[in-house]
């Protein structure tokens, strides 16, 4: 999708929470047949957060919005859109983001949540501009946000080792292209689905099918493959769609799902590794929230930094992949 010449997302702030307990390889080599080496060796993986029974996803997302808010110096009231990206939502309905919007008391709002899975964020970034650009919105509250630990087979060694909990948030405003003097902001974004592979990576619960929540199934070997596949051709879109090479990208963040995926992808688009964001050692897979947390510590870390270009990507469940390209 091109933009709109006249209105522009611009980032004005960012931010994250990740629970306080810990959960380390070798916590998990204690419950279950597996290894820290064996995870370290084929997720690169170390270990990952977990929430506090009663901390629900409403919460994770309201902490890391607040931090979102602070670093703009924005008021909650000012916000007119709210988004939540999650798998994970406190409740079947009403979506999690009214319940965040109450929480952080961005009254004047509009609230409602997304569900692409390990791509939400990228697909709520795609939305929170596109109402940006049209006039609708000025001020977006852009939210991936999961308790993934509520929705694992603990006895399953497959997936239980992979995934984390957390929320990460960028807060979008519009800016006129004339104000800005420059190419900040989103400048493209591409998404992509095929429900026809939904058997590779999905939860085996839910109201319409069992009535229950459910556990998080994966064919770890195919996901794989399609996501080394499926997030270089998206990546290529958002380069050749805006002229570029990927030397002229500053920073990739992409999601977090494998670190040999994050390098295998790298390597086929001959991306230099010092130019990737990893956080996959110390959160796992976060899904919709590991981007815009990986995000949040690498502008905490100055990598980041105003005018930087950088691209996002991911692939999930659905399936489900994007891009999204955005001078800081
Ligand atoms: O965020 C959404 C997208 N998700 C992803 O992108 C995840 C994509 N997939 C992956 O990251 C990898 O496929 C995994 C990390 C899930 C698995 O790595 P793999 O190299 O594909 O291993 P595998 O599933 O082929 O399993 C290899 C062996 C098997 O044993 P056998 O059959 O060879 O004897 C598994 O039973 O490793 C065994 N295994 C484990 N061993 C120790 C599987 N899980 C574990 C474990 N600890 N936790």
């Amino acid at each position: 999708m091109s933009n709109n010449k006249l209105r522009r997302s611009v980032v004005v702030g960012c931010g994250g929470y990740l629970p306080k307990n810990i959960l380390t390889n070798e916590d998990l080599a204690e419950q279950l047949e597996t290894s820290d080496d064996w995870i370290k060796a084929r997720s690169g993986i170390e270990k990952r957060h977990i929430a506090a029974p009663g901390e629900l996803t409403s919460d994770l997302a309201a902490a890391a919005a607040d931090v979102s808010l602070k670093s703009a110096g924005m008021h909650p009231k000012d916000i007119d859109l709210v988004i939540v990206a999650t798998s994970t939502p406190d409740h079947t309905f009403p979506a999690t983001a009214t319940t965040v919007q109450a929480k952080v008391g961005a009254n004047n709002a509009m609230a409602f949540d997304i569900a692409a899975v390990c791509s939400g964020f990228v697909y709520a970034l795609a939305t929170a501009d596109n109402f940006i650009k049209s006039g609708q919105v000025n001020n977006a509250l852009v939210i991936g946000a999961e308790t993934n630990s509520r929705i694992l087979d603990w006895n399953d060694r497959g997936t239980c080792v992979l995934f984390g909990d957390g929320a990460g948030s960028i807060l979008l405003s519009n800016e006129s292209v004339e104000s800005l003097g420059s190419d900040r902001g989103i400048l493209s974004t591409h998404l992509h689905s095929d429900g026809r592979l939904h058997d590779l990576l999905y939860v085996d619960g839910g109201p319409s099918t069992t009535g229950t929540v459910g556990c998080i199934r994966m064919e770890g070997k195919e996901v794989f493959r399609h996501a080394v596949v499926k997030m270089s051709e998206v990546v290529t879109e958002a380069l050749v769609h805006n002229n570029l090479l990927a030397a002229d990208i500053d920073w990739f963040v992409p999601h977090q799902a494998n670190k040999r995926i994050i390098d295998g992808t790298a390597k086929k688009l001959g991306i230099n590794t010092e130019r990737v964001i990893v956080t996959i050692d110390k959160h796992a897979n976060t899904s919709a929230a590991s981007i815009p947390l990986a995000i949040w510590e690498a502008v905490c870390d100055k990598k980041i930094e105003k005018h930087d270009l950088v691209l996002v990507e991911a692939l999930g469940g659905g399936m489900t992949w994007g891009s999204g390209l955005i001078r800081w």
